[in-house]
């Protein structure tokens, strides 16, 4: 069978890997995009679409800057993406910049919130704290329980479903090719990889990025396997009907760390469990339970609202919990990884495409502004001194 040739090979169809398709497109370059489609549960469910660049942080201290950084600099970049988007295919994202509010419980917990609220300033960032009469005037269905909150101004919310399907959408207007297929294997160097597809088809690209989320293995030769473990994420949405709720909440970690982020179309998401290492998807009635509950104590209103419907889906985990962006220099040439976004694929997007894509195009690329460093995200940083392949 003859193979199709690709300039640029994308594995994997979600939010990341379609990102790059965009930031690629209208490079005159043939691109091609293959997704397995839901073998895997994808990390967009497991999102209810909080762009939270103030409060996700990384799991290692030594990651938390350079996170922070790449997360600010794509939350500024969200209003254009969001709009261009929303002009190209004419669909709603449902963007909203009305911030996000994180809450206290009791004294220890205003505490911890008024520390991270410092460190948020002191890296640039904005945040207001508020006492529980100011937490309540900002957004009225909190709970009389709520003795603080910390309110980022600059925070925002996408729905993550309409932001596929949008991106989908605007890369069917493009030249570029999809195939509906799981890759089984990739093989050879800058002059040209090999992709054979599961329905025996092949494909050969120049350059290949590997974009495919918790299913990233090693499907590619001579690459060292990323380290990636799937969290799964089960979420509920509830129906508010006529009720004004309108901030994205953040719950204390006790009794549990749930979200609530209110959509235009008035569903309120309740996210998500943190579950590492299964790859089912699967909805546990107690997790949805503990959810709606946990959510419940800091807007009361939660526990009339009817149940719509529960979902999961699996976030692409690192070490460090930082992604994992561009080459691997122990791998063929010509191969990128987009990998790892954990909780932050929605909000990393559209920075992480961009910067992406002039890496794969080199300076023919458009130059985002400011410049966007992936360095701290290089995939060789797993490595210890101990030996190859190690993951630190
Ligand atoms: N982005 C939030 C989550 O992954 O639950």
């Amino acid at each position: 069978m003859n193979a199709t040739n690709f300039d640029i090979a994308i594995i994997g169809g979600g939010v990341i890997g379609l990102s790059v398709a965009r930031a690629l497109s209208g490079q005159k370059r043939r691109v091609v995009v293959i997704d397995a489609g839901h073998e895997t549960p994808p990390a967009t469910d497991a999102a209810a679409g909080m762009l939270a660049a103030s409060f996700e942080s990384a799991a290692e201290e030594s990651m938390a800057d350079a996170l922070y950084a790449l997360g600010a600099q794509s939350l500024a970049a969200w209003p254009a993406f969001a709009a261009m988007l929303e002009d190209e295919t004419g669909l709603s994202l449902d963007y909203r910049d009305d911030g996000i509010v994180a809450v206290a419980f009791d004294e220890g917990q205003a505490a911890a919130l008024k520390d991270s609220g410092e460190q948020l300033c002191a890296r640039g960032g904005a945040a207001w704290f508020l006492d529980g009469g100011e937490a309540r005037r900002l957004e009225p269905a909190l709970s009389d329980r709520v003795v603080a909150a910390l309110y980022a101004p600059g925070d925002a919310q996408v729905d993550p479903r309409k932001l596929l399907i949008a991106l989908r959408a605007a890369f069917r207007k493009t030249a570029g090719r999809f195939f509906g297929e799981r890759v089984v294997q990739v093989e050879g160097d800058k002059a040209g990889h090999r992709l054979m597809l599961s329905n025996g088809e092949r494909l050969v690209a120049k350059t290949v990025v590997l974009a495919s989320g918790a299913a990233a293995t090693q499907l590619i030769a001579g690459l060292p396997p990323p380290p990636i473990t799937p969290v799964k994420g089960e979420a509920l949405a509830v129906d508010r009907s006529e009720n004004t709720f309108r901030h994205v909440i953040r719950c204390p970690a006790q009794p549990a760390l749930p979200y609530l982020c209110p959509k235009a179309d008035g569903r309120v998401i309740i996210g998500a469990t943190e579950i590492a290492g299964r790859r089912d998807a699967g909805v546990d009635d107690a997790s949805v339970r503990k959810l709606r509950a946990g959510a419940a104590e800091v807007v009361p209103a939660v526990r009339d609202w009817p149940e719509i419907e529960r979902w999961s889906g699996l976030r692409p985990a690192t070490p460090d919990g930082a992604p994992i962006l561009g080459r691997d220099r122990r791998g063929p040439d010509g191969v990128f990884l987009a990998l790892g976004h954990y909780r932050n694929g929605i909000l990393l997007a559209p920075a992480c495409a961009e910067a992406l894509a002039r890496e794969i195009l080199g300076e023919s690329a458009p130059s985002p502004s400011p410049l966007i460093h992936l360095q701290p995200f290089h995939p060789e940083r797993f490595v210890s001194s101990a030996g190859e392949g190690e993951h630190g």
